[in-house]
């Protein structure tokens, strides 16, 4: 039986990823699967850009208390410290091989300015294109240092004795393949595309919290989902993302009337956390209002916003009529694998990076971008971290291949179908009832395991997107109270100040789920 060896195995291809690799790649072995292509990844989509206290006029206590505000003093503190403080560092290190960012006239990095920032601290690149030319710029780095498997699903976590120790894997022929490695990371991205509006990439389900969920790895503040307020809403579709840095430069949410919806709501306005202003939303188009963003007072919109200008034209929208139709739509998982600051899950051998990880610097509701630093910082902490780790011994116990050979006989819901109930009862507003329901629905599918899926493609992914929807439903049902991302229409308070002096991350027994 073919059983390949590596030092390091990676799963997925987003920034994280990448970051990982780069550093790694000169003393290890590396191999990247990838179940799609290594350009379908939410860091390619990545308008924003990467939130780092580089200016002279900013440090890194400020970027810190920002993060924490915005988490809602949901944080887990010294991660934040880690994230804030190295990451001028690492944008630097990135620079200086070669990282091209966004100047202004006079040759200085040029600073864009996002929600909840009291400062302009946003790196960007390509104008709205960042999570792209850092993806490009490292898959350019890495040619020929590492071998990317495209097309190839990452099922199962191997663990042999309390270890992972590598990961089965099906290609696009339904050949089971199990590769083994010293250490085996997770950087699959979030959840997104659980949901009916989502910013991220399609093929981005859960696939990442599920296997590790099976493998028994511990998961944490799966209930805090973050809603970016202003996804492009075409016919009842969500194409893409209008970027919070048009809303940065002056744009407002409106509706069909020109009535300014942020108006009395935050002292922040169209700006404040994102939380907020997605509920804002909600509760507009639930009277039945439609929403726009007016970006008539922004002057060269199609410069500075090219990939929103050609996304916006793609789906016969014209940017200069001054008004993008907007709804809001899932974004980015605050909670996930729970990880130490070197990105060790609670399963030896098992690392995860990116959105699939929770190292606890997002809290409640992730501050703009500061989901590629996170990827470029903790990535980078981890790789040095695992380079000064003697190799540990592997056992290689040959997986065999044992489908069954009948089909198997359940029936899953549809992609569609979890969708829209993810949508409906597991969104923006969440009740007791609602969360039961679904609870209710998905749970007798949770101990499914991909053989007796006869090791179909559509279905393990579709097991994902189940077990990954029961977690984030049972954690929402488990978190009695309205904070960040999670609003609880039966625990509707959130007019608390939050103070992470007071109010931390351990005040409150949160959901760690295995
Ligand atoms: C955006 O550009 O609005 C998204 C950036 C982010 O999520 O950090």
């Amino acid at each position: 039986m073919f059983m390949p060896k590596s030092d390091v195995v990676i799963i997925g291809s987003g920034l994280a990823a990448l970051v990982a690799a780069n550093r790694l790649c000169m003393e290890k072995n590396v191999i990247i699967f990838t179940k799609s292509s290594k350009y379908n990844s939410n860091s390619m989509l990545a308008q924003g850009g990467v939130a780092a206290a580089i200016s002279s006029d900013d440090d890194w206590s400020t970027h810190f208390n920002d993060t924490i505000l915005a988490g809602c003093g949901h944080n887990l503190e010294s991660a934040v410290k880690a994230l804030v403080q190295e990451g001028p560092r690492y944008m630097e290190e990135l620079i200086q091989q070669g990282m091209q960012f966004d100047k202004d006239e006079a040759g200085r990095i040029k600073l864009g300015q996002e929600g909840a920032h009291s400062i302009r601290r946003i790196l960007h690149a390509g104008g709205d294109a960042t999570g792209k030319a850092l993806v490009q710029f490292l898959l350019k780095k890495l040619c020929n240092k590492v071998q990317i498997i495209e097309h190839e699903l990452a099922i199962d976590l191997i663990v042999n004795d309390g270890s992972c120790v590598g990961v089965q894997t099906l290609d696009e022929h339904s050949q089971l393949t199990s590769y083994y490695a010293n250490h085996v990371i997770l950087a699959t991205g979030g959840c997104g595309g659980l949901y009916e509006h989502s910013s991220n990439d399609h093929s981005i389900v859960g696939d990442g919290y599920a296997m590790a969920y099976r493998a028994g790895a511990d998961l944490i503040d799966m209930e805090f989902i973050q809603f970016h307020p202003t996804l492009l809403y075409v016919n009842g579709h969500c194409p893409g993302l209008i970027s919070e840095a048009v809303r940065g430069e002056g744009a407002t949410l409106v509706t069909k009337n020109g009535r300014k919806i942020m108006e009395g709501q935050h002292p922040l306005l169209d700006l404040a956390p994102r939380d907020v202003v997605a509920r804002v939303i909600f509760e507009e188009v639930k009277k039945g209002e439609s929403i726009f963003l007016d970006i008539t007072m922004i002057e060269n919109f199609s410069s500075h916003f090219p990939t929103i200008t050609s996304l916006c034209k793609r789906n016969g929208i014209s940017p200069s009529d001054g008004k993008i139709p907007v709804v809001p739509g899932a974004h980015f998982m605050m909670g996930g694998i729970k990880v130490d600051s070197y990105s060790q899950s609670t399963i030896p051998g098992l690392f995860a990076i990116g959105e699939v990880a929770c190292t606890g610097v997002h809290g409640a509701n992730r501050l703009a971008s500061n989901s590629l630093l996170e990827g470029i910082v903790f990535s980078n902490l981890m790789a040095d971290f695992i380079l000064s780790q003697a190799t540990r011994p592997v056992s290689q116990k040959a997986l065999r291949d044992e489908r069954p050979t009948v089909q198997s006989k359940n029936q899953l819901p549809t992609k569609e179908e979890i969708k829209e109930m993810m949508m409906k009862s597991v969104g923006i507003v969440r009740s007791k009832r609602e969360l039961e329901e679904v609870v209710m629905v998905l749970e007798p599918y949770i101990q499914l395991k991909p053989k007796e899926l006869h090791f179909n493609k559509e279905k393990i992914c579709l097991l994902n997107m189940i077990t990954t929807a029961w977690l984030i439903a049972s954690s929402a049902l488990h978190r009695e109270e309205s904070r960040g991302g999670h609003y609880r229409a039966d625990f509707p308070d959130v007019n608390k100040v939050w103070d992470h002096r007071t109010i931390t991350r351990n005040a409150l027994e949160h959901a760690v789920v295995n």
